[in-house]
This record gives structure tokens, C-alpha cells and sequence, in this order.
């Protein structure tokens, strides 16, 4: 085995249970992948490769814990109209799916391609991916294939709306997606999520198609309140789930039900800026006990933005987390939303996924909205 010191390390993030465990003055050695001694620089030993950080930060990669990164489109025109005045609605997702569909999986793959090297660029060395604009067999089933190609933190998302064809005959899609279409993708999926929203899905019709993902052995997360107080971060509570994310309009019941369950709230400012949409204020969550994850939402309609330095700049300045919270959200949260304890910290036996920043602090991040120059190491290399 060769075992790799990374020396000189100007402060270094390794993310603890409870805080960002900063050393100051600190090395950091990893074999095969995993980290296998972290201390102070001058007691570092010696090692067969050694990386001189030159006195920059090190922190752990991000963790993108939730992305719809396959598609094909252009929802550029739907941005401008928002932006001046327009309103968002889940019912743009019909633009995207019918270009979907009919792009060969060369093309979906090139999509995709593109985003993960931005995405990783940015300092994402871990990244979920959805489906979610096929909405029919043969192409949820291709997007999750894609998908797989690239990350093992894929999610069956056949509930993002329901499609024109079964306007008026939603229960049939219902069956479908728990029935044909979840026979076909589970296979490629880890996760089964649903857009339990106005406009989208039920909390009924959640439960039902959740609930047979679960029992096929996939685990389950929800896109909730992201439009209105619909119910859907109860209903991740009642069934346990993973992560509900948007939370942007969340009462103090949905809050305390998640703080009682354990679900991660997972916010993705991302979405609330491309729409022009309130920010939820973090402040709720934290003081109830809830653990918070941030991601990029990345998709062509709400959110069609992968830079986790990004997402954490504007929650700061719209979402009242501190630097620190956020990027202890961008990292451990979305390990945890992910039920991941190998990623987005850098203990002794954690995953040797890191970046090197050439800034005196974890702080520079957010502050210059990433635009630092660094170094990524280690996490999803397949592109
Ligand atoms: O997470 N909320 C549902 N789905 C996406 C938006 C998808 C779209 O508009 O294409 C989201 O914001
Ligand atoms: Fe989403």
C-alpha cells in the first residue's frame, strides 16, 4: 500500500460529532483511500508521497445529497419570466421530461457528465442523483442507469409529477410507479423519494408509493413543503425517512416533528433563489434540535446551479446560518441525510475525500462564494 502525507496544512477541517474540529498547523496521512493519521504538522511521519498544501485549508469534500442531475432541455426562458414576475410552478417539470424522453442515453450521459466535473470542481466529491423527468418506465429506468454510472447515492423519483398523459387518471400513475415502473428502476436505486407538494403528489399518495419502495428494500426521502404546508415532513416523521427536503414553508409542528424523529431537514437555498421564493430561517430548526443538510437542488428548473460554495454564500446571507453551520451542513449534513458515518468529515477511517484550498480559512469559502483555487482528492473519480 502507499500511504500519502498531505503536510502543511494551515488549518484543517475534519468535522467532529458536535463542531468543525479544527486543528490549526496540522498534517493528515491516507492509505487506500482511508484516512490513517491526522495530527499537528511537526509530528507528522514520514510517508511514500507527500503533498505540501502550502499552508491553505483543508476541509472534506461536500456532500451534494440531493440533485436531479439527468435531464435534457432548456428551461431558460422559464428563469427570465420568473425573474420578471412570473410565479413557479412544479407543472415546468412537463417541459423537461418530454425532452427528456426523447434524448438518446449518449446524450443524457453527456448531460450529466458536464455537471459532475462542474459539480466536483466546486469541491463535491460526493453527489445523490435522481430521476424524475422520465416518467415512464423506459426512461426512469435509463436515468437511474446513467445515473449509477457515476454515483451509488441514486434516487427512484417517479413521483415528481404526474405526467400529461394521466391528467386525468392519476390513480393509474400511482399504480404505475409503485408497481412496473418500481420493478424496472429499483435495481439502479438506492433511494425512493416523492414530491409530495401542491401541484404534485398527495401525503396519501406518498405514503402509498414510498411505502412500497420501502418494502422492496429501497430507503426512502421526500421533497416536502417546498411549495406549501402540505404535510410531507410528517409524514417523513411517521415513516422514518432519511431527509425531507425544501422545508420552506414548515410550521413549528412540522419542525418539532422532525426534531422527534430524527429526520434531516435538508434546505436548498438554491430553489428559493432561481424562484424568488421566502428562505426558511435556519435559526427554527437548529434551536429545535434538527439536523440540517444543505444541497444544490441541481436541476434545470428551480435550481440549475451545482456550486456547493454557492449554496452555502447564500444561505448565510438569506437562511441566518453561521459560516460554520453551513459548512458543517454541506459536509456531515449531507452525509447524514445520505445515512452516510464514512463521508463529509475526516476522522481516522473516514473516506479520504478532501479538498485543498489555497485560503487561510474554511471561512474564504463562502466569503468569496468559492472562487478560490483547489485542489480535489479522493470521492466519485468516474468522469
Ligand atoms: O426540487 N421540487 C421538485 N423538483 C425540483 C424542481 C424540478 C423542476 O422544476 O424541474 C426541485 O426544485
Ligand atoms: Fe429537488
Amino acid at each position: 500500500m502507499t500511504a500519502t502525507l498531505v503536510a502543511n496544512i494551515g488549518q484543517l477541517v475534519t468535522n467532529s460529532d458536535k463542531d468543525l474540529g479544527i486543528i490549526n498547523n496540522a498534517a493528515l496521512v491516507y492509505e487506500n483511500g482511508k484516512v490513517i493519521w491526522i495530527g499537528s504538522n511537526k509530528d507528522a511521519p514520514s510517508a511514500d508521497i507527500k503533498i505540501d498544501a502550502k499552508d491553505g485549508t483543508v476541509t472534506p469534500g461536500f456532500v451534494d445529497s440531493h440533485t436531479h442531475a439527468v435531464f435534457a432541455g432548456d428551461r431558460s426562458k422559464d428563469y427570465e419570466a420568473r425573474m420578471s414576475g412570473g410565479s413557479y410552478q412544479s407543472g415546468g417539470i412537463n417541459t423537461t421530461f418530454e425532452a427528456t424522453r426523447k434524448a438518446g442515453d449518449e446524450e443524457l450521459r453527456e448531460n450529466l457528465k458536464k455537471i459532475i466535473s462542474q459539480s466536483r470542481g466546486s469541491g463535491t466529491t460526493t453527489i445523490e442523483i435522481k430521476s424524475g423527468y422520465g416518467l415512464d418506465v423506459e426512461t426512469e429506468r435509463r436515468i437511474l442507469s446513467i445515473a449509477k454510472e457515476f454515483t451509488e447515492e441514486t434516487t427512484y423519483l417517479g413521483a415528481h409529477v404526474i405526467p400529461k398523459e394521466f391528467a386525468n387518471n392519476r390513480d393509474q400513475y400511482v399504480e404505475l410507479v409503485k408497481g412496473k415502473m418500481l420493478d424496472a428502476c429499483a435495481p439502479f436505486a438506492k433511494w425512493i423519494d416523492v414530491f409530495c407538494d401542491t401541484g404534485a403528489f398527495s401525503v396519501e399518495e406518498a405514503r402509498e408509493i414510498l411505502t412500497a419502495g420501502i418494502s422492496r428494500g429501497l430507503k426512502g426521502r421526500i421533497h416536502g413543503n417546498q411549495l406549501g404546508d402540505t404535510g410531507g415532513a410528517e409524514l417523513a416523521a411517521e415513516l422514518n425517512l432519511a431527509s425531507v427536503d425544501h422545508c420552506t414553508h414548515i410550521t413549528d409542528k412540522g419542525i418539532d416533528a422532525l426534531a422527534q424523529s430524527g429526520v434531516v431537514a435538508t434546505l436548498l437555498p438554491g430553489a428559493e433563489f432561481f424562484t424568488k421564493s421566502i428562505y426558511p430561517d435556519v435559526r427554527r430548526f437548529i434551536n429545535a434540535g434538527v439536523t440540517v443538510a444543505l444541497a444544490s437542488d441541481c436541476n434545470p428548473g428551480s435550481s440549475y446551479i451545482s456550486s456547493m460554495p454557492v449554496i452555502m454564500s447564500i444561505a448565510i446571507r438569506e437562511m441566518h446560518f453561521t459560516a460554520a453551520q453551513a459548512f458543517y451542513a454541506a459536509t456531515m449534513g449531507g452525509a447524514k441525510a445520505l445515512q452516510r458515518s464514512d463521508i463529509g468529515r475526516l476522522n481516522i477511517g473516514a473516506s479520504a475525500n478532501f479538498v485543498i484550498w489555497d485560503a487561510p480559512s474554511f471561512l474564504h469559502i463562502p466569503y468569496r462564494m468559492g472562487e478560490i483555487n483547489r485542489e480535489i482528492f479522493g470521492g466519485d473519480e468516474r468522469i
